[in-house]
């Protein structure tokens, strides 16, 4: 079976549904997805012809900028149409106390091509694909996993490094409730020769289950409190802010040694990209916006583009 037959009509769930050759894919059409959107107007026009009638919806229960803006602006720019719900917690029948089953099974009824879905509870995304016909994709479930995340963090250390194997990559901040770390250290842990180096307070350490796979995989890892000496000789530095609204008593939490800015930055190498998921709260000093090795924002870009190449993927 060919790899594109493979991804047709899938749920995407976890992080490490994508093989090392379908990424491949994936990356190669997203640059030409953004080749074709930045170049002019025509190919704009040619690009919105691609999958004209179909429809995406858009069901997020939890607050999003760039997830639910770039997979909606992806649809968009496709030439798809667009049913969105940006606050299903509160204004969808969840607050009268639908079940998410009931819910999805409803959206199956209009036969929209693809759901994006945001949840707050873990397992949320599992749960949806195994009642839905239409494709679930996953943006974020809970402390769980944000698979499309992992996706767009792997092309961008891709656009910058040329490869994905031999890296020393520094994940620090939230380990233990962020679900970006989870999925691409996951997504990292495929390829050959990747080592992490994990800073956090203890408190906020990552968990066994990712622990546990790295492991079996023969990924090397270690676990520091010291920011700057993590920085000597990576390759990757990807820093997450606190998961306040996962926490009972985010203010018992200081992370104000886990700053990266100028001076705890020293010792990285001049080829090391800085990235971050965002929203940044503090946790990167805004003058470390200015070094060029930032590439956050260019980051968040790349999120477009890959949701246009996946969602072409995934779709007849
Ligand atoms: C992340 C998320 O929602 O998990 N945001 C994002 O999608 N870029 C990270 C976060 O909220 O901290």
């Amino acid at each position: 079976m060919t790899i594109e037959r493979k991804m047709k009509k899938m749920h995407i769930v976890t992080a490490t549904q994508f093989t090392p050759k379908e990424l491949e894919k994936l990356f190669q059409k997203a640059d030409e997805f953004r080749s074709s959107d930045t170049s002019s107007l025509a190919s704009r026009k040619k690009l919105v012809k691609r999958h004209a009638g179909r429809q995406l919806c858009s069901l997020f229960y939890e607050p999003s900028t760039r997830t639910r803006l770039s997979f909606e602006t992806a649809a968009v720019k496709m030439g798809m149409g667009l049913v969105s719900t940006e606050n299903a917690r509160e204004f969808s029948s969840a607050a009268k106390g639908e079940t998410l089953e009931d819910t999805i099974q409803t959206l199956n009824a209009y036969h929209y091509d693809v759901i994006v879905m945001r949840h707050y509870e873990t397992g949320a995304a599992k749960r949806a694909s195994l009642v839905s016909k239409t494709p679930i994709l996953n943006a974020g479930d809970g402390k769980g996993e944000h698979p499309t995340q992992a996706l767009l963090d792997a092309y961008t250390i891709y656009s910058w490094h040329k490869r994905l194997d031999g890296l020393t990559v520094v994940l620090g901040g939230d380990l233990a409730n962020g679900r970006t770390v989870r999925s691409l250290a996951q997504l990292l842990a495929q390829y050959s020769g990747n080592s992490f180096v994990f800073v956090s307070p203890p408190e906020l350490q990552m968990k066994d289950d990712i622990r546990a796979i790295l492991t079996d995989k023969g990924i090397s890892f270690t676990e520091t409190t010291d920011v700057t000496a993590a920085m000597k000789g990576a390759d990757v530095v990807y820093w997450t802010r606190l998961q306040k609204e996962r926490l009972e008593n985010p203010d018992s939490i200081d992370l104000d040694d886990f700053q990266l800015s100028a001076k705890t930055i020293v010792p990285l190498p001049q080829k090391a990209i800085i990235m971050h998921p965002l929203p940044r709260v503090d946790e990167i000093a805004v003058a470390l916006d200015a070094d060029p090795r930032a590439q956050y924002f260019q980051q968040a870009g790349n999120g477009l583009y890959i949701r246009m190449a996946l969602i072409d993927a995934l779709l007849p």
